[in-house]
């Protein structure tokens, strides 16, 4: 068993031979992506910023019984993990890192997981769930594992789940910083967690209303399907991804110059683009007009989009009446949260 980690991953972690004597907890927050979903996956660079208003909690520590038992309520699982499918999102997360940790025999442990991330929302929730119970368990077992290597092997789940991801989430989830991110070409150029990332500065900050549609939308299906209308006319949709591209590098100029308000026209722009590689739907964009009615600068759809979560650049004593505009037009729940 195992992922396709770089093998020399094998080298900078170390056999564990202590047996754990505590318990450990890690945390990850959630992301939005500002600019550039889709786009990324095809070259194209993105900016996405952390969200910790929401974040994943992983509890481990060591159980009087035997086998890996987890315990995650807001999903419904109560299991060993031996019992679950070896492509379960949580067992493969367990498998796969000792199987990179050479941990043998495996432990008996205790994992509790505890979510505030909506899933399938866009807004992250699989990769923070992923690093915080790596760095849960790589902690418990007395070993290290640093971002660059978390982040990598973050990415080699998401592809189990994903598909063909950019590895934007993992980046950002990982890091908890705004990252301007690329992806690498193809192998063999291509880096361990997926791409190049760039750490920026966001020259002044900003606030953003986040509105959740309700509807839950794998980010794997819409990625699929934007993939088979590139397949079918390469040209004219390389031109929209061109253009995505051009937004989210402006995009990060205005951020790091502390000229967010530029941002609200470029998320407009965005939003059109993204409406013709037919990803946003009527609920979508009901909420992107309802913001904008209600005073935001820009709004757009934000993720793999179908439905999840859209997201609205407000002045800061504007966004609790977007917030509530958002709640009358239908949002399920919304988030305020400022980027710094
Ligand atoms: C999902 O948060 C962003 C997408 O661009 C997919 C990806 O980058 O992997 C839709």
């Amino acid at each position: 068993m195992g992922i396709g980690c770089d093998r020399n991953l094998l080298f900078i972690v170390k056999r564990v031979d202590a047996r754990p004597t505590f318990m450990t907890t890690s945390s990850a927050p959630g992301k939005i992506i500002l600019f550039g979903e889709h786009a990324v996956v095809y070259g194209r660079p993105a900016l996405a910023v952390p969200v910790t208003q929401v974040h994943a909690n992983v509890d481990v520590s060591d159980s009087a019984r035997a086998g890996i038992w987890i315990d995650a309520p807001d999903v419904d699982l109560h299991a060993e993990v031996n019992t679950l499918p070896s492509d379960h999102p949580i067992a493969s997360v367990i498998n796969n890192l000792f199987f990179l940790l050479r941990v043998s025999p495996f432990p008996d442990l205790e994992i509790k997981i505890a979510s505030t991330i909506p899933v399938a929302s866009g807004l992250g929730s699989g990769a923070a769930v992923t690093v915080a119970l790596t760095r849960a368990l790589v902690s418990h077992l007395n070993d290290s594992m640093t971002d660059e290597e978390v982040n990598a092997f973050t990415y080699e789940i998401e592809k189990i789940h994903h598909g063909t991801p950019s590895g934007i989430d993992n980046t950002v989830i990982t890091y908890a910083k705004p990252v301007y991110f690329v992806k690498s070409p193809s192998s063999p150029e291509r880096r361990r967690d997926g791409g190049e990332v760039e750490i920026f500065k966001v020259g002044q900050p900003f606030t953003i209303v986040i509105a959740d549609t309700g509807i839950s939308a794998p980010t794997r299906e819409s990625v699929g399907d934007v993939r088979r209308l590139w397949m079918n006319d390469r040209a004219r949709w390389e031109t929209i991804f061109d253009k995505i591209g051009e937004i989210s590098f402006t995009a990060r100029r205005a951020i790091e110059a502390g000229k967010p308000e530029l941002l609200g026209e470029l998320m407009n722009e965005n939003h059109a683009l993204l409406q013709r590689l037919t990803i946003s739907s009527p609920e979508l964009d009901g909420l992107v007009e309802a913001a904008r009615a209600a005073g935001a600068l820009g709004a757009k759809l934000s993720g793999g989009g179908r439905g999840g979560n859209m997201i609205a650049l407000v002045e800061s004593e504007k966004a609790e009446t977007v917030s509530l505009s958002l709640k009358e037009a239908g949002a399920k729940n919304t988030i305020i949260t400022r980027v710094s």
